[in-house]
């Protein structure tokens, strides 16, 4: 098989799909612009939904990507052999191009011919049919076509359905396997046998499900693939931790040589610690400006220091030395070439590892014996202990039932729960109906949002100052909210003429228009961008009728007709030298 040399599996696959006629699209940042429901990117095809729904995407119709993903839900599964909260996953789309027929051809020649895996160890599963939905006899006959032993092609229904959450763009799927494991390959393959380990899935995305459960056709038949960079890694490698593969391997040195321990008999705290800090380093260095925090994605962070502080001290690193920094620089210097925020972001990310670790640090030792005194007359966390925990010394809730569980005593999550609302009002991450991905957003409510506040922009502009910049916005399907540079707050009549402004474009019914721009062009044309670092060098650009044009990624509506009426609901402060508006979309 192929030993992977100086290239790495990312640059072999991009390249050959690059060859296949596929354009490369970046890497969409970890926190979603314009998706609300969402803390994370969680899948390669989640910042792609506008297009798979039908949208005409600026890159064409064959695209490809290694996308960074974050996911929270095994997080507290982080310390075995194959669990991660940071990872990226190659994807390869047909957004109304090639269907069935060329996605398997070229999965199949890309792991037989580029990675050289023989065919003995491959094995897929297809889509069996249910009530609704017909058998994919189409994709069986291509894997049969291609060598694959009808031994190894399993039919199931459940796992060959792909939905990201409950509704969305979705459809049958083709799973590939690979036998990893050096015993002898049984005949016929069973998936639920573990030596089979999935690495790539192919769907064919060509239904949408609705709230009702309702399934329809999309405009067009897509394809959506995903490979684990990660997993395919170690097992491309012949591993089956895979910390010991080429990804992990200089990040788990360091973390050994810091500790003056071996990896063998410390594995748990050392693989917690290099996925902790690779996560908080790529969420830190995120444009999105994300800093430890009670709330949504910045408490995310916040668990994450927090809790790879803890194992390094478990580990008797000197928590006052730089050790975070050493291994942030590790990671950072790995990554770069491919991730330009890293770069950018460096310092940040040092700051935020460290002014975290300092926070932290000054209590972590004083909660540690606390949380030891109160075991010694009780075999159990009350709600009260477990909330002092948190108020007083810093301890997430996670970190304080991770503690108990190594104790094997038990935590009242609930009562602390009850307590924490009652204290402060509940943070919407707590209650953990964020932390499982899925997909709602990027609906049509949100996308008149999108263009509202590039209407609300311009006019700003127009009525306030030439200097008016935008500095962040936020979208949910009942409101807007615009940040924006300005010395001063909005007079009455500011504000009014700025409303009449916006609604005088609306009901002119202006288009909205795409283009594909060299990046370079589109800021010499005077196109309005956030952060002129954060794109690509080729770049899309959104105008609408000639009162805006903006580097965007979209989506938009296209024309501003559909808008209905706008109207602002609040002015204030949002931090020194910026204001708020918070603006709603109201029918006619
Ligand atoms: N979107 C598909 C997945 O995540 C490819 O498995």
């Amino acid at each position: 098989m192929k030993s992977f040399g100086k290239s790495n599996l990312k640059d072999l696959y991009i390249n050959f799909f690059v060859s296949k006629d596929h354009k490369q699209i970046p890497s969409a940042p970890l926190v979603p612009e314009n998706d609300p429901s969402v803390l994370f990117n969680t899948a390669g095809m989640q910042p792609l939904i506008p297009y798979l729904m039908g949208q005409a995407h600026p890159y064409g119709k064959r695209l490809c990507n290694y996308q960074k993903c974050l996911r929270t839900t095994d997080l507290d599964e982080v310390g075995d052999t194959t669990h991660h909260t940071f990872f990226e996953m190659l994807g390869n789309w047909s957004l109304g191009d090639y269907f069935k027929d060329d996605s398997i051809a070229w999965s199949f020649e890309f792991l037989t011919k580029v990675l050289e895996i023989p065919v003995e160890k491959l094995a897929v599963t297809v889509y069996t049919g249910s009530e609704n939905i017909p058998f994919d006899q189409e994709s069986y006959d291509k894997w049969l076509s291609l060598g694959i032993p009808k031994e190894r092609i399993a039919k199931t229904e459940k796992d060959n359905f792909w939905i990201a959450g409950e509704t969305g763009p979705c459809g049958p799927d083709t799973e590939i396997f690979y036998f990893r494991s050096d015993e002898e390959i049984p005949l016929v393959f069973d998936p639920e046998d573990n030596r089979w380990v999935e690495i790539w899935n192919n769907v064919f995305m060509q239904y949408y499900k609705d709230e009702t459960g309702k399934v329809t056709d999309l405009p067009k038949k897509n394809v959506d693939t995903g490979m684990g960079v990660e997993r395919t890694t170690a097992i491309l490698e012949g591993l089956n931790d895979n910390y010991t593969s080429s990804i992990w391997k200089d990040v788990i040195d360091k973390i050994s040589e810091i500790a003056h321990l071996p990896y063998e008999g410390n594995e748990k705290s050392m693989r917690i610690i290099a996925d902790h800090m690779r996560t908080a380093v790529f969420l830190s260095a995120d444009y999105a400006g994300i800093k430890p925090s009670n709330t949504d994605q910045g408490y995310i962070l916040r668990r994450l220091i927090r809790r790879a502080i803890r194992h390094a001290k478990n580990l008797n690193i000197d928590i006052n030395s730089d050790w975070e920094e050493q291994i942030a620089r590790i990671i950072i210097r790995k990554y770069e070439e491919y991730y330009q925020e890293l770069k950018d972001n460096e310092q940040v990310v040092y700051e935020v590892l460290k002014n975290e670790k300092i926070k932290f640090n000054r209590t972590l030792e004083k909660g540690l014996k606390e949380f030891e005194k109160v075991l010694k007359n009780k075999n159990s966390i009350d709600d009260i202990t477990a909330f002092h925990l948190y108020d007083t010394f810093g301890f997430p809730i996670e970190l304080t039932m991770e503690l108990a569980k190594e104790k094997n005593v038990s935590v009242d999550l609930e009562g602390f729960k009850k307590r924490f609302k009652e204290h402060q009002e509940l943070s919407r991450t707590a209650s953990s109906g964020k932390f499982k991905g899925g997909l709602a957003g990027n609906g049509v409510i949100e996308t008149k949002y999108h263009t509202a506040t590039h209407l609300l922009n311009a006019a700003l502009k127009v009525i306030v100052s030439r200097d008016v910049h935008q500095k962040g916005s936020n979208i949910t399907s009942e409101r807007m909210r615009f940040d924006f540079s300005c010395d001063h707050k909005l007079t009455d009549e500011e504000l009014r003429k700025t409303e009449d402004l916006v609604n005088e474009w609306i009901k002119e019914g202006l288009d909205v228009t795409v283009e594909e721009m060299n990046k370079k062009d589109a800021l010499n044309s005077g196109a309005e961008c956030m952060f002129i670092e954060k794109y690509p060098d080729i770049v899309t650009v959104y105008s609408i009728g000639n009162v805006s044009k903006e580097l965007c990624g979209g989506p938009h509506v296209e024309n501003t007709k559909e808008l209905g009426h706008f109207k602002i609901i609040k002015e204030e402060s949002s931090s020194a030298g910026v204001r708020r508006i918070k603006a709603v979309l109201q029918d006619d």
